[in-house]
């Protein structure tokens, strides 16, 4: 039995099929990526699926971090207190906020220390997540604002958990020793098909061995870093996300790239199948991260694996004041197997002295950048 396209997933494919007519015949994964999460009203992260949740019977696609436990947000309010004192701002904003509940564990937290910010400005491509985050956060609607595009400077603290890995990717196949760029077409039954083009495009560092190879360049997402950089005249950044540094991004046996989809708790390897249904991701390379926030005037902070960052900021006292499950709930954000290795934080600073920022005082790993 084949499984009949919901009407969602055949208006984003008609409106895809346009795209690829447009651009002559073959369209971009980049491009692709961004019709299938961002066109408005269809793509996933701009129709009305549940997404997020701890349960695929909810309708949720995936868990994060802020999801899991509330001690995340927490934990990154620490954080967030000393820049906002070290950069002398007084603004936080913060980029994907989802359902809102990472902006309001660092307002609650930050409401118990004493340092409420005087605004929190959210930035979500989503109109339906919007939705959400203003009716979990009307404790604070004093506070909060959302924009559409950054003001021409800003001096904030600026955070940003797991939306660098939402940014469309372009996807590099080197067969036969020759690179392509990985494209989408029509096949002649009208569904999606992949069409290899040669290309000079290349990964930020040489691949060993002449085997074929499967991965991605992240120009959005470095592009997206370097504009913060020249809007942000004094300030702080965080940006936690599951990724590596070069070295390990383009390892020789990481032939298939990093590229997945989310749906219902499960992952899979088609953004082809199911359009709009499903979150499609790629891993960050906090390399080029890096290197696109130093271009563009950040000096970097510091970058360390999640469970550093978040032993740095007072997990251990944190976990000790917990009872028993919620205490395996944020013990999740820690553990190797869970989210502690995987996922990594970068902090940057722009405008100020550099200093030891909290986070990043035991096991700093920029050197491995
Ligand atoms: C995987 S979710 C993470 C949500 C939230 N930070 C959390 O930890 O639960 C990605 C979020 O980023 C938003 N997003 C994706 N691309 C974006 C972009 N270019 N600018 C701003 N928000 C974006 C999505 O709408 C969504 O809210």
């Amino acid at each position: 039995m084949t499984n009949k396209p919901s009407s969602l997933t055949s208006a984003l494919q008609t409106r895809v099929a346009q795209e690829i007519a447009l651009a002559g015949g073959w369209l971009g994964f980049d491009r692709f990526m961004a019709l299938a999460l961002y066109e408005p009203g269809l793509g996933y992260y701009a129709n009305e699926t549940a997404k997020f949740g701890a349960m695929p019977a909810t309708g949720s696609d995936f868990v994060t971090a802020p999801e899991i436990s509330p001690v995340f947000g927490q934990l990154l309010a620490a954080q967030v207190a000393e820049a906002l004192d070290k950069t002398a701002t007084r603004e936080i904003w913060e980029f994907g906020a989802g359902t809102g509940a990472l902006a309001l564990q660092i307002l609650d937290e930050l409401a118990a220390l004493g340092a409420l910010p005087e605004r929190y400005t959210i930035v979500d491509v989503s109109g339906t997540l919007r939705a959400r985050q203003k009716l979990r956060l009307t404790p604070y609607e004093h506070l909060l604002h959302w924009a559409d595009a950054l003001p021409s400077s800003l001096e904030a603290v600026l955070v940003g958990n797991e939306v660098l890995d939402a940014m469309p990717v372009q996807l590099l196949q080197r067969t036969s020793g020759i690179w392509h760029e990985r494209g989408v077409v029509l096949a002649p039954d009208g569904a999606l098909a992949w069409e290899d083009r040669p290309t000079e495009a290349r990964p930020p560092m040489e691949i060993e061995g002449g085997h074929d190879y499967l991965t991605e360049i992240h120009a959005q997402g470095e592009a997206f870093i370097r504009t913060l950089g020249e809007t942000l005249t004094r300030g702080a950044a965080f940006f936690i996300d599951y990724g590596f540094g070069e070295s390990e991004y383009y390892h020789p046996q990481r032939h298939m790239g990093t590229l997945v989809c989310h749906r219902l708790h499960q992952v899979d390897s088609d953004p082809l199948a199911d359009l709009g249904l499903k979150d499609i991701t790629a891993h960050v390379n906090f390399t080029g991260t890096a290197v696109a926030a130093q271009d563009a005037g950040f000096e970097v902070l510091g970058y360390t694996s999640q469970a550093h960052f978040l032993i740095n900021c007072g997990l251990a006292a944190k976990l000790d004041a917990l009872k028993l499950q919620q205490r395996s709930m944020a013990a999740k954000l820690m553990m190797e197997h869970e989210m502690g290795e995987l996922f990594k934080v970068i902090g940057l600073s722009r405008g100020v002295e550099p200093w030891a920022a909290l986070g990043f005082s035991n096991g700093d790993r920029s050197h491995r950048l």
